[in-house]
């Protein structure tokens, strides 16, 4: 009897093995993505078609489009809700602000969006530039684009250079667009179908903080794979759940490793996940602002593909990451 339940007790042990095994193989085997953060956001305004022409250069595997919506239901890309941090807007219609100050996407046509020029990312308090180094605020004139327009560019461009670059919208605060009467969910569904993104094998993430709104994509019956963005802690269990919406997540650096490069419980957040077969895009690397704990660039990207073991990265430099891959291990 007892040697009956220790080869139960074997066997049990060598399947739970083997299924660990194989989810960190396959979680491990994929390759490794570069994702470019609002486009080529290092070296031009964030989000612009520019940047994203820049992005697209470069060879990254996918380019981001966090996105909100206009006042006559167009999707932009615009990393902000506000137009006030890489716009013109209070220049152009002084006053139509909310009372916090703001100046919100959702209150304006698209028509109106279009009248103004994109800038450099400022502090709205001080007026300076967030990053100082990059492209001058107000050197040159930018407009913002559509998601249509976007996306319509990237595949143009996969057309022409024969790549298969992918896209990686962010629903961008669907609850202020809800209690504005927009089905923001839905409405993105719709454009990614006209493009032909409608299976869990097109060249596609959609992410969004709010997983309540993953559910709903997944309620409205969409295969696309999609990615849990966190920048709070989670638990194994909390994993175990949002592995049944979603293909993946997207941590903060900060719960990964600490500021000063102490691994956050062994980078358990990393393990935990792959061991339910959902890939790792931690956000967001950036060359001019590096934990303190690394001074060269390359090392971070390395440290985080090849010592953390993250499946793809957000960055505002996909041409350093691309190297960085390029080189290997
Ligand atoms: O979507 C990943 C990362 O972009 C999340 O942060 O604020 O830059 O959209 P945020
Ligand atoms: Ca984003």
């Amino acid at each position: 009897m007892r040697k009956n339940k220790n080869a139960v007790l074997l066997a049990v042990l060598v399947s739970i093995s083997v299924f660990l095994f194989a989810s960190l193989a396959s979680a491990a085997e994929a390759p490794k993505v570069v994702i470019a953060h609002r486009a080529a956001s290092g070296y031009l305004p964030d989000h612009t078609l520019p940047a994203v022409a820049m992005a697209y250069a470069f060879g990254t595997h996918f380019i981001e489009q966090d996105v909100a919506l206009t006042k006559d239901g167009i999707f932009v890309v615009i990393h902000d809700v506000h137009l006030d941090s890489t716009t013109n807007v209070a220049e152009v219609f002084p006053g139509r602000h909310r009372e916090d100050g703001r100046y919100y996407v959702i209150d304006f046509t698209l028509e109106e969006i279009k009248s103004l020029e994109v800038n450099e990312r400022i502090n709205v308090k001080t007026g300076e530039a967030v990053f100082p180094g990059r492209f001058p605020v107000g050197a040159a004139r930018f407009e913002m684009p559509t998601l249509e327009e976007e996306i319509e560019m990237i595949q143009g461009l996969n057309k022409s250079t024969g790549l298969n670059i992918g896209i990686y919208p962010e629903l961008k605060n669907p609850a202020l667009h809800h209690k504005e009467g927009f089905e923001m969910e839905k409405m993105l569904l719709e454009v990614l179908t006209k493009y032909g993104y409608t299976s869990s094998d097109s060249n596609v993430f959609v992410q969004c903080f709010d997983h309540d709104s993953l559910i709903k994509l997944r309620e409205l019956g969409t295969e696309l794979p999609l990615v849990a963005l966190l920048n709070r802690a989670v638990t194994a269990e909390d994993l175990d759940y949002i592995a049944t919406f979603a293909d993946g997540i997207g941590p903060s650096m900060k719960l990964i490793e600490t500021d000063g490069g102490e691994p956050v419980d062994d980078w358990a957040l990393v393990k935990l996940a792959h061991e339910r077969g959902l890939v790792v895009h931690p956000y967001t690397l950036r060359k001019d602002s590096m934990p303190s704990a690394f001074q060269d660039f390359e090392e971070l990207l390395e440290h985080y593909y090849y010592e953390i073991g993250v499946d793809g990265l957000f960055t505002d430099f996909p041409d350093l990451a691309m190297k960085v891959l390029e080189k290997g291990k």
